[in-house]
């Protein structure tokens, strides 16, 4: 087969291979052993995954996870996605998958796509915001892989950032949220720097909870069902919430219009900050500026998003002027993103 879709997987999986030999190195693995002891003993510990960061703790060990929630500042009733790095340990967590869902995991495991499934009874309430599902997903992070091995354990890690604000994509992120006050594996920049697509089987059904790096598209290839959008479901409690916010006001500009606004900020003396694909930075302007990367790679787009709304949100700054991109492919995720960011209802 030579669909999207699999392209996608083999795209992952060559990648978590080229980096299990670099970043899996002697003093790595003596660090992975020592975040690993950690998470036995009920402590939160922030790891790399291709996505994005994530805080985590021992997915049964309720006192521990109720530590995810005090650092994050997040609402007990969001609850967390559980990180497994063995197709066998999801018989700890759920039921046995479905045909749709063994195709699904088949395509794209590890890799960025979580699994909403019915809970085993052992599974607290605690890890899944009181619900009787729980999200799980494997992923395509050779340091995440053998955390979750050494651990011994389905590790439960929300995105390692404050709750509302945009997620971690590089271990300075982490610090700069949490400070000392967890254990971090260092890992660099995160791969995709968006969080993973989020889908619940119902039925013949493909409900997509959260856009992610995985498209609906990619989803329907693979499986041949319906695919639902349902990026603001109240199934899904995480999508109700604020999110991805920086202090400053986002403003979603086209490109169309992007030259004209920029001129009128400066001719009013607005304290904007400018975050754009490269080409859409010509504009002669003494606003400081991040580029996002080529507007023909929305990948990397994806990749540096959270970076550049972390770095660029000063208190010098009241606005952020950001893309607003075609909602089609992955520009309809980051247009998820974007709109959270910018607080616009109805995403
Ligand atoms: O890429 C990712 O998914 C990252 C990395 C660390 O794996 N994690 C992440 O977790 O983004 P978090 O907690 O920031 O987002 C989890 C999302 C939330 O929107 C939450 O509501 C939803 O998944 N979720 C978790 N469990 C659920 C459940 N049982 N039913 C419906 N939605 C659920
Ligand atoms: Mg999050």
């Amino acid at each position: 087969m030579s669909s999207p879709a699999v392209e996608i997987k083999s795209l992952t999986q060559e990648k978590t291979l080229a980096k299990k030999s670099s970043l899996c190195h002697a003093e790595n693995m003596n660090k992975i052993q020592e975040a690993s002891l950690q998470i036995q003993k009920g402590e939160v510990v922030a790891f790399p995954t291709e996505t994005v960061y994530g805080l985590g703790a021992d997915a049964f060990n309720e006192a521990a996870i109720q530590k995810i929630y005090a650092l994050k500042g997040r609402p007990s009733s969001n609850p967390l996605i559980v990180h497994i790095a063995d197709l066998n340990d999801l018989e700890l967590l759920a039921r046995p998958l479905n045909a749709i869902e063994k195709q699904l995991v088949t395509a794209f495991w590890p890799g960025p796509l979580t699994l909403i499934l019915d809970k085993k009874e052992t599974v607290p309430m605690a890890t899944t915001g009181g619900l009787s599902t729980v999200a799980v997903r494997m992923p395509a992070h050779p340091m995440a892989l053998e955390l979750i091995k050494r651990a011994g354990t389905p590790i439960a890690a929300p995105s390692a950032n404050l709750s509302g604000k945009p997620s971690a994509t590089h271990h300075d992120h982490v610090r700069h949220y949490f400070g000392d006050q967890v254990f971090c594996l260092e890992g660099g920049a995160t791969q995709h720097g968006l969080e993973s697509t989020v889908v619940h089987v119902k039925g013949n059904e493909i409900h997509v909870y959260r856009l992610g790096s995985i498209l609906p598209e990619d989803l329907s290839t693979v499986t041949e069902k319906n695919v639902i959008l349902e990026t603001r479901s109240i199934h899904s409690p995480g999508t109700q919430f604020k999110h991805y916010a920086p202090k400053a006001r986002v403003e979603l500009i086209s490109k169309k219009i992007w030259d004209e606004r920029v001129k009128k900020a400066e001719e009013a003396k607005e304290k904007v900050a400018l975050l754009a694909p490269k080409e859409w930075m010509e504009v002669p302007t003494k606003f400081p500026k991040f580029s996002l990367g080529s507007e023909e790679n929305l990948v990397e787009i994806g990749a540096n998003l959270y970076r550049a709304l972390i770095t660029m949100d000063q208190p010098t700054v009241d606005t952020l002027f950001l893309p607003a991109f075609p909602e089609q492919g992955l520009g309809k995720t980051l247009m998820d993103r974007l709109k959270r960011a910018a607080e616009i209802e109805g995403v």
